[in-house]
C-alpha cells in the first residue's frame, strides 16, 4: 500500500489511450490512494464515466455546470498531494501551458494548490509540433512533472514518440514522487540472482534463487533516488530500467566484476543478495560426461569459492555493506555470526524457504540487536531495507 493516505485527483483527457486510464485508476486504488476523477466531455467520448465512477467508488466529475457542485474546480483541487492527467492531450498541455480555463478539467488544473503530473498521449505529429515542444519546455520550467510519452506503435498506424506509458511505469512515477530522495546521489552495488559452477558443458551446480528480492531492493533504490549496478547470476526476473546490470554466471566471475565496480565506481554501499554458490566444482570436462555401463555413482570434488560479502566488508571500499543470510537453524544466532565474520553492517535473515518464493518474513540484524519484520511481499521488504540503509548512511556521516 505505497499511496496510503494519499490523495490524488486523476484527470483524464480525450485521446484514445483514455481506456488506459482505467487501470491506472486500478493501479492507483489497489496502491492505497484516494482517486477522484475528472474527465473531459472528448474523454467521454471514448470511456463512459461509469466505469471511472465503479473503479474510483467516487462521483465522476464533467461538468463545469453541475448544479450539485458549487465551483467544481475549486471543490476538486482541494486537499490533493497530486493531480495526474493521464491522458493528456495536445490540447490540455497547450492550455495548461498558457493558463487557458476553458471546461472543468482545465480550470481545475488552473487553480490547483499541488503538483501536477501529465502523461502525454498523442499522434507523434502532435508531439513534435513545435508548438507542443514550447508548451511542454514551458510546463517542465514551471515545475509540472511528466511521465512519458513513450515511443512505439501508435492508435493512427504511424509509428514514433507520442505512446501514453503504461499504467504500470505511471504507477511507479507516482510512487517516485511520493517517495523521499533518501538516497540521493548514493551509488549502490548489488549482487543478486544464483551462480552457476559447471561441470561439464551442459551441467553444473546451481541453487534456486530467482533475483525477485534483489530486483525489488533495486527498484526501491533507484526510487530513493539512488544509482545502482547489479551483478547478477542467471535469473529470468527483469530488473529496473534504470538500473546497470553486469551478467555473470560463475561466482569467480562475479567476484572479478564486484571487484572492478569497486575500483572504477567506487560505490557506497554494497549489498549482497545473491545466493552465491560456496562451492565450484575442482575439474570441468570440455566434453559432456556420460554414464558408463554399471556406475552408479558420480563424485565431484568441489573447492571453496570467494567470499564476495567477506572481501567487500573487509575493505573497507563501502560506507554500508549489507548481506543475506537464509537459515534453516538458529536464525538470530547465525546472523549475528555472520555480521562479525563478514564485518558487514546489517544482515537480512530470513528463512531459506523464502528462495524462490514472492514473500519474505525477514529480521534486521545490526550491531544494536535484531529487528524481527512482519511477513511481506518482497517489495514490501525493499521498501524496509532502503530505509535501514539511509540510516546506516547517515550514521556514517556523523
Ligand atoms: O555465508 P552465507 O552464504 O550464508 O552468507 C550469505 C551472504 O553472503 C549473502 O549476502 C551472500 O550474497 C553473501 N555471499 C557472498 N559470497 C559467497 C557466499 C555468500 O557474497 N561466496
Amino acid at each position: 500500500m505505497s499511496l496510503q493516505g494519499k490523495h490524488i485527483l486523476l484527470g483524464v483527457t480525450g485521446g484514445i489511450a483514455a481506456y488506459k486510464a482505467c487501470e491506472l485508476l486500478r493501479l492507483l486504488v489497489k496502491a492505497g490512494a484516494d482517486v477522484e476523477v475528472m474527465m473531459t466531455k472528448a474523454a467521454a467520448q471514448f470511456v463512459g464515466p461509469l466505469t471511472f465512477e465503479t473503479l474510483s467508488g467516487k462521483p465522476v466529475a464533467e461538468d463545469m455546470w453541475d448544479p450539485k457542485m458549487r465551483l467544481p474546480h475549486i471543490s476538486l483541487r482541494k486537499n490533493k498531494d497530486l493531480i495526474v492527467v493521464a491522458p493528456a492531450t495536445a490540447n490540455i498541455i497547450a492550455k495548461a501551458a498558457n493558463g487557458i480555463a476553458d471546461d472543468l478539467v482545465s480550470s481545475t488544473l488552473l487553480a490547483r494548490e499541488c503538483p501536477l503530473m501529465l502523461c502525454p498521449a498523442m499522434n507523434v505529429q502532435m508531439w513534435r509540433n513545435p508548438a507542443t515542444v514550447r508548451n511542454v519546455r514551458t510546463l517542465k520550467g514551471d515545475g509540472v512533472l511528466f511521465s512519458g510519452p513513450e515511443a512505439g506503435n501508435q492508435a493512427c498506424g504511424d509509428v514514433g514518440e507520442g505512446r501514453l506509458r503504461e499504467p504500470a511505469q505511471i504507477l511507479e512515477d507516482v510512487e517516485a514522487f511520493f517517495t523521499p530522495s533518501i538516497l540521493s546521489g548514493k551509488k549502490v552495488l548489488m549482487t543478486a540472482g544464483p551462480t552457476f559452477e559447471p561441470f561439464d558443458p551442459v551441467r553444473g551446480i546451481t541453487n534456486g534463487s530467482s533475483g525477485r528480492q534483489a530486483a525489488a531492493i533495486a527498484a526501491a533504490a533507484i526510487r530513493a533516488g539512488a544509482e545502482v549496478t547489479i551483478v547478477s547470476g542467471p535469473v529470468c526476473v527483469s530488473y529496473p530500467d534504470k538500473a546497470a546490470v553486469i551478467p555473470v554466471r560463475q561466482a569467480q566471475e562475479m567476484f572479478e566484476a564486484v571487484k572492478k565496480e569497486l575500483a572504477e565506481h567506487t560505490p557506497d554501499t554494497f549489498i549482497g543478495v545473491a545466493a552465491v554458490g560456496d562451492w565450484r566444482p575442482v575439474e570441468y570436462s570440455e566434453s559432456k560426461l556420460k554414464k558408463e555401463k554399471g556406475q552408479d555413482t558420480l563424485t565431484i570434488k568441489l573447492i571453496k569459492n570467494p567470499d564476495i560479502l567477506s572481501y567487500v566488508g573487509h575493505s573497507g571500499l563501502c560506507s554500508a555493506v549489507i548481506g543475506f543470510a537464509a537459515e534453516t537453524d538458529n536464525l538470530a544466532e547465525n546472523a549475528r555470526k555472520k555480521l562479525d565474520s563478514k564485518a558487514a553492517d546489517m544482515i537480512v535473515v530470513n528463512p531459506a524457504s523464502a528462495i524462490g518464493s514472492t514473500q519474505n518474513q525477514a529480521s534486521f540484524v545490526t550491531k544494536n540487536g535484531i529487528e524481527a519484520k512482519e511477513l511481506s511481499s518482497k517489495a514490501e521488504l525493499a521498501e524496509e531495507i532502503i530505509e535501514a540503509l539511509a540510516d546506516l548512511l547517515k550514521k556514517r556521516v556523523i
